[in-house]
């Protein structure tokens, strides 16, 4: 019987269509810049397993420029060599032979590629690496327009030798920026809003000392921080689940509010969940059913403002990471992040329960909550619970009934000299006659 074939390869103008479409501007530069970050790590034999602080990344450098027409990223991080620049760097879609693992966060072999694409139709991406003792170059150029009118045979790019920089790296550099990204870049705040998202999306390796500059200025990390004292302690656990190692801090992050201003008023407010994959925040302030508010636990509203917590899973295969493959968002169907949800859950409902407790005797609690210290989350003390005070209900204080009544004159005078006080206040002899009258007519006691 004669088979035939019905075509099925891609079309390189698919790919590059597909590839973008659902990603962010944003999420493509971050994904460059998470690529320097998993070579640092990988070249410092340092690993983000834990929340901490340390200057194991200080030797490491990446360089962000933007400008209306030009985007660059270079880093110090130990370059790609010409072996898997040849064999995978540039495949689109992890090689099944492609080492995995080394805590980083690259898991599909794609984020270069559509990166690249999403910015713009001139790229070129070098890298030094270094061989033995000495150092080499190479660059691959891509000519997006030219590459796709080459047809849809010929996938390859070319890769070829150049002098090497005076330090292992990629630099990578694209031109002919796409409309859409010209303007993004030429509106005056974004340079800010970028600075603003590397500084929270890359504490941790910030906090370990990487160096991220933006157009020559250098970002500085996000502090997470909680506070503690005699009444207030945050909780902080570790364990390992299915290979993943989870780490969850939470506690106080700053007093909740007490005034009824409206919601709009409040500035950027840091509460809520962050959640962390091998150090790349892929949450950040979350309040919403993905950390379980307004599922397991009730909606999330302003009374709860405050409540800072941290999950940190870290794993040396990050396909067994909690995270959605734009980095951007949990992976709730992950059974790891289900059962550390459940964890979250305890440290919430405790201060669930003190906010509900605290609304009751407001005065008493703003005391327990003065002279605090505050902690990087990275310093805080393992605990296994978030210790808040037990808040007493105020004394129910009897109901009380007001009296106010007119009398002539005279006769006040009359009654405050019957009871030997002629200059008794006119308040006075209104109690001394209560009492008097309650005690004849009302007293059981008596
Ligand atoms: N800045 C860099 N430094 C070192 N290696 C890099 C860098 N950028 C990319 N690479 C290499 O290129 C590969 C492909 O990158 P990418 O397309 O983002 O996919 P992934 O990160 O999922 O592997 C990476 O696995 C890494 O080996
Ligand atoms: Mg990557």
């Amino acid at each position: 019987m004669a088979t035939h074939k019905a075509k099925a390869n891609p079309t390189k103008a698919f790919f590059v269509r597909m590839l973008t479409r659902d990603i962010s501007l944003d999420d493509c530069i971050l994904d460059l810049v998470d690529n320097s970050i998993d070579a640092a790590w990988k070249l410092s034999g340092a690993r983000p397993t834990a929340l901490q602080s340390d200057s194991s990344l200080k030797d490491y450098k990446i360089d962000i420029t933007i400008s209306e027409d030009t985007f660059s990223v270079s880093d110090n991080c130990g370059g790609i060599s010409f072996d898997d620049a040849a064999k995978y760097a540039f495949t689109f879609g992890r090689r099944d032979e492609q080492a995995r693992g080394d805590y980083s966060v690259g898991v599909y072999g794609i984020g270069m590629k559509r990166a690249v694409f999403k910015l713009g139709r001139q790229i070129r991406i070098s890298s030094t690496y270094r061989v033995d003792n000495y150092l080499q170059g190479f660059f691959v150029p891509i000519d997006v327009k030219r590459w796709l009118e080459a047809g849809d045979e010929a996938w390859d790019f070319e890769i070829e030798d150049v002098l090497p920089e005076d330090e292992p790296g990629v630099s990578i550099l694209v031109t002919d920026l796409l409309d859409e990204v010209k303007e993004k870049f030429s509106d005056p705040t974004y340079e800010r809003r970028l600075r603003r998202m590397l500084a929270r999306d890359y504490m941790i390796p910030l906090m370990r000392g990487l160096q991220i500059n933006v157009n020559s200025e250098p970002v500085s990390g996000w502090k997470l921080e909680l506070r503690q004292n005699e009444n207030f302690a945050p909780m902080r656990t570790k364990y390992e689940d299915e290979r993943v190692n989870v780490e969850i801090v939470a506690g106080m992050g700053s007093p909740p509010p007490d005034d009824r201003e409206p919601d709009e008023e409040k500035g950027l407010d840091i509460s809520g969940w962050y959640v962390l994959c091998n150090g790349r925040i892929v949450l950040a302030a979350d309040t919403t059913a993905l950390t379980g508010w307004g599922a397991s636990l009730p909606r999330w509203h302003k009374q709860y403002s405050g409540f800072v917590g941290v999950v940190f899973f870290s794993s040396e295969n990050p396909e067994l990471l909690p995270m959605t493959t734009t980095k951007r968002s949990v992976d709730v169907s992950s059974r790891v992040y289900q059962r550390a949800l459940a964890r979250m859950h305890e440290p919430a409902r405790a201060w669930i329960n003190y906010t509900n407790a605290r609304k009751q005797n407001i005065e008493t609690v703003k005391e327990l909550e003065k002279q605090v210290v505050t902690k990087e989350v990275s310093e805080v003390i393992p605990r296994a619970e978030l210790k808040v005070p037990e808040v007493a209900r105020p004394a129910t204080r009897e109901r009380m009934a007001n009296v106010n009544y007119s009398v002539p004159l005279n006769r006040m005078k009359a009654l405050a000299a019957g009871f030997g006080n002629s200059r008794m206040s006119y308040r006075e002899v209104g109690l001394e006659s209560f009492d008097y009258a309650y005690q004849e007519l009302a007293d059981e006691d008596s």
